[in-house]
């Protein structure tokens, strides 16, 4: 498989096919660190009027870290998993104690703040920052277990590390921010869990060892717990 081709392949199919998302017309930091929290548990439509709300009553960090609480979770009812935005709102504290009142922009002093984990880490980084930072979610774990038939078991938390090591070396420097939004949008769109890979359609599909070996429909695995 040539990777280099499949990451032109990706970035080309994502030019065009890109879904029109509010944090993407305007990725500032605190869109997408918004987004990135909102979408962990909830899928994007789901997520799109509360994003709105969301920033109209909370504009900016200063005004999440002094929220009251019950405003807090009027706006987020109905999103469900509230720890989310009780961690956001210590996030944005500390953000105005040690950074100004913004996010900081690196990959290491985005994963100390609350409710920041590898994955939002690197999406906040590569999106936001053009750091060239890997965010490996579930979506992207299915992609790549595919692309390479890994039949590693994708629950696990090793199994997040070894990947994020490989996809670094895919992400180019100079789009980090699009390659990962696309790596997401071809699991959203093209990638579909369970038997379901639409491959006809694939942009991968040329350097999608699972396709070529007709196993992309029983990847990746899951089993832990
Ligand atoms: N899921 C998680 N992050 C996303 C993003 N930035 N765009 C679309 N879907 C996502």
């Amino acid at each position: 498989h040539d990777k280099k081709r499949l990451v032109i392949n990706l970035l080309d199919w994502y030019d065009e096919h890109a879904r029109v998302l509010p944090w993407r017309e305007e990725a500032t930091p605190y869109r997408v660190w918004v987004s990135e929290i909102m979408l962990q548990q909830t899928r994007v439509e789901a997520v799109k009027p509360y994003f709105e709300r969301f920033l109209k009553a909370f504009p900016s960090i200063s005004s999440l870290a002094n929220a009251k609480d019950d405003e807090l979770s009027k706006v987020w009812e109905g999103l469900g998993y509230y720890n989310r935005v009780k961690n956001m709102k210590k996030c944005a504290q500390m953000c105005m104690e040690l950074y100004d009142g913004k996010l900081p922009s690196t990959y290491e002093q985005l994963l100390q703040l609350p409710g920041i984990g590898s994955y939002t880490a690197g999406a906040v980084a590569s999106i936001a920052f053009k750091e060239k930072a890997a965010a490996v979610d579930g979506n992207v774990l299915r992609v790549f277990s595919r692309l390479l038939v890994s039949e590693d078991d994708i629950l696990k938390e090793s199994t997040k590390k070894k990947f994020q090591k490989i996809i670094l070396d895919y992400i180019p420097e100079e789009r980090c921010d699009a390659f990962n939004q696309a790596l997401m949008e071809i699991g959203a769109l093209v990638c579909a869990p369970n038997a379901a890979p639409r491959c006809n359609i694939c942009p991968l599909a040329q350097d999608c060892i699972g396709y070529q070996n007709g196993k992309a429909h029983y990847l990746p695995i899951k089993k832990a717990k």
